[in-house]
């Protein structure tokens, strides 16, 4: 496939990058004298003026602690939050607002998960699968629960393409399954997985699943009850909206069945030294203050990406990363980590005999912001036999000319270090 000229690209599209950028301040800046091209949106992508703005509104205006007041200012700030919940159930279409908790982020998402089910769900001898190309944090925190309660980990391989091996995890599938946890899109190499597959599959043998959502829900609608996943985890950050706030979202029944993470406020409806009564959904699972403003900062982030239409994101994504990957693919040396039947938002990449980091650094002094190292995923480099890779990771706001600078940019580093 050819490479299209930005003129091409764009009259293609429904979605226009040049001015949807202009909502994002950030994207104005000059980096080491260039402007400056921001491709680390894997690791948090940015603002729009419309998420900063209801952050400082609500602390200009409506701040204070929420569900504890009977107050003007208190009564504005629970409304407001609450109807953040909401927005977060129809962008998921979950069955109720409930099902909705905050988290502080995809972390907290899963360590809460990883918690509460290995002291209810999981004895001796339970079995709990995840993937190969999993981030640390759906390895590290499985890793705890079956160390605390003598259960076995389970690991379903990844291709050399970068896709999982289905055979492999049919194979690992079986009675003692409890838990399957893995990725719908690959932080490291972009693979979109096929969360329906692994989904149906594991209901099959009765195990629990587990989705971490933070690469996929920047980029595509994620409809939990028609995928019927039982948890979905995701963060703000990495959709607009602020760092610090994140979701984890879980079937009703489940979530009422499952203890709670953490004890304090809000978390409870009647304490006493003899007994304590938990809190309804969702408060059982959101003990303390949570971040008010961030989820407040969240729903504009909501609110800008329905604006902006995952339909159009979607489309206008794909093409661009379709042509980067075709773009990069022309460089003499690069070698692709992961060539993944579909892709989202992501692309990895080494260049024989450079190391990643000098590479992002000679990018990075031409104003280029890529992420290099093991990206939360060594078991994923043992398995390619690499120490780390570059990787560039795209929103809706990147542009063709931003690629054909990366493609500059990386020959100007091969040269500048051979
Ligand atoms: N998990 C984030 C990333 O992949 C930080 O970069």
């Amino acid at each position: 496939m050819e490479v299209l000229t930005a003129e091409d690209h764009l009259s293609l599209m429904t979605l226009d990058p040049y001015k949807i950028r202009k909502d994002f301040p950030i994207l104005k800046q000059v980096v080491h004298g260039s402007p400056l091209v921001y491709l680390d949106n894997g690791a948090s992508s940015q603002k729009p003026e419309i998420v900063i703005a209801a952050i400082e509104d609500y602390y200009r205006t409506k701040h204070s602690n929420i569900h504890r007041g009977v107050h003007y200012l208190s009564s504005m700030a629970t409304e407001q939050h609450e109807e953040v919940r909401e927005k977060v159930k129809a962008l998921i279409n979950a069955k109720h607002d409930y099902e909705v908790i905050f988290t502080s982020g995809t972390t907290a998402s899963l360590n809460t998960l990883a918690s509460s089910i290995g002291k209810k769900w999981i004895s001796a001898g339970d079995e709990i699968i995840i993937s190969e190309m999993e981030h640390h944090s759906n390895i590290v925190p499985w890793q705890i629960v079956c160390e605390e309660k003598n259960a076995k980990l389970k690991v379903i391989p990844v291709k050399e393409s970068g896709d999982l091996d289905l055979e492999a995890f049919d194979h690992l599938l079986n009675e003692k399954t409890k838990i399957v946890s893995v990725t719908h899109v690959s932080n490291t190499m972009g693979t979109i997985v096929p969360i329906d597959y692994i989904i149906g599959r594991a209901h099959k043998k009765g195990a629990k699943v587990i989705i971490d959502g933070a690469q996929a829900v920047p980029h595509q609608k994620v409809d939990v009850q028609k995928i019927d996943c039982d948890f979905y985890c995701f963060s703000a950050h990495k959709m607009f909206g602020p760092t610090g706030v994140g979701v984890l979202y879980g079937k009703e029944k489940l979530l009422n069945e499952l203890p709670p993470y953490q004890g304090g406020g809000n978390m409870i409806s009647n304490v006493s030294f003899e007994k304590t009564e938990y809190n309804e959904l969702p408060h059982k699972f959101e003990a303390g203050t949570p971040n008010i403003a961030g989820e407040i900062g969240f729903g504009a982030a909501i609110d800008y990406i329905n604006e902006v239409g995952y339909e159009n994101i979607q489309e206008y994504e794909t093409n661009l990363v379709n042509q980067a990957v075709n773009a990069l693919r022309n460089i003499e040396g690069l070698r692709l980590i992961g060539t993944p039947e579909e892709r989202a938002g992501v692309i990895s990449f080494i260049i024989e005999g450079l190391h990643p980091y000098d590479i992002g650094t000679i990018l990075d002094q031409q104003g280029i912001a890529v992420r290099t190292g093991h990206h939360c995923t060594q078991p994923l480099m043992d398995k390619f036999k690499i120490q780390g890779t570059v990787r560039v990771s795209f929103s809706f706001y990147n542009t063709i000319e931003e690629v054909e600078l990366l493609v500059k940019g990386i020959e100007k580093a091969k040269e500048m270090l051979s």
